[in-house]
């Protein structure tokens, strides 16, 4: 039973009988983040896009052994940092210990704070331990979602903060093409400009038959 803990705004730990990943791992100068980098050692650094609220404390987790696995772009600049990393794209599937990953579009943009250019924005489907686990990354709702509800997904972790991605409704929209059996909301109430009710958006995702849960930053979910 894979462990899913909501490290606050983006970033997620997933934590399997094998491995143990980080999903954009944004927790220095995030002011809803619970834990720092030096809380975790993770095999696999997961990066959505090159945003600084995404890329975070990357390099720190990667001075630690962790592999960063991304874009093409991602992974060089990572690599040119003195990271290893592992160079992807949209499409492409990743095998480690207990599970793999598949990179997904995201309707967004993806620069690094120095301008660098971050190549696509990518949500990611998450095999581990058996239990399917989405990462929407930062992103518009849009209908291919659908294919993505195909891979059957266990939970799906959406934005919801308004502004810069979907908003609570068009969350509940991107349900109805996922399926997933769980959702939790990520991305909002870290800044002002994306405050948004999480309970209420949970409470809205049961009426449509799918799971809510609102976890604050440090909460964990056993799937
Ligand atoms: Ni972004
Ligand atoms: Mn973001």
């Amino acid at each position: 039973m894979p462990k899913v803990t909501f490290l606050g705004h983006a970033a997620v730990l997933l934590e399997g009988t094998q491995s143990t990943l980080v999903i954009d791992p944004f927790l220095t100068g995030n002011p809803s983040a619970t834990v720092g980098p030096e809380a975790l050692v993770p095999d696999l650094v997961v990066l959505t896009h090159a945003h600084g609220d995404h890329w975070g404390d990357t390099l720190a987790l990667a001075g630690k052994g962790a592999t960063v696995v991304s874009t093409y772009e991602i992974a060089v600049y990572a690599e040119k940092h003195g990271a290893q990393a592992f160079a992807m794209n949209i499409g492409g599937r990743y095998v480690f210990p207990g599970g793999w990953l598949k990179f997904y579009p995201a309707w967004h943009s993806s620069s690094f704070p120095d301008g660098t250019y971050g190549g696509m924005p990518m949500g990611v489907v998450i095999e581990l331990d058996g239990k399917k686990i989405y990462h929407a990354g930062d992103t518009a709702l849009f209908s291919d979602m659908r294919l993505i509800g195909e891979e059957g997904l266990d939970v799906a972790l959406l934005p919801i903060g308004d502004t810069f991605t979907m908003g609570p409704d068009d969350a509940l929209a991107a349900l109805e093409l996922l399926k997933p059996k769980k959702v939790v909301p990520i991305h909002y109430n870290t800044f002002p400009v994306i405050e948004q009710d999480g309970a209420s958006f949970a409470a809205r995702a049961a009426e449509r038959g799918v799971e809510g849960i609102a976890l604050a930053p440090g909460e964990s979910l056993q799937i």
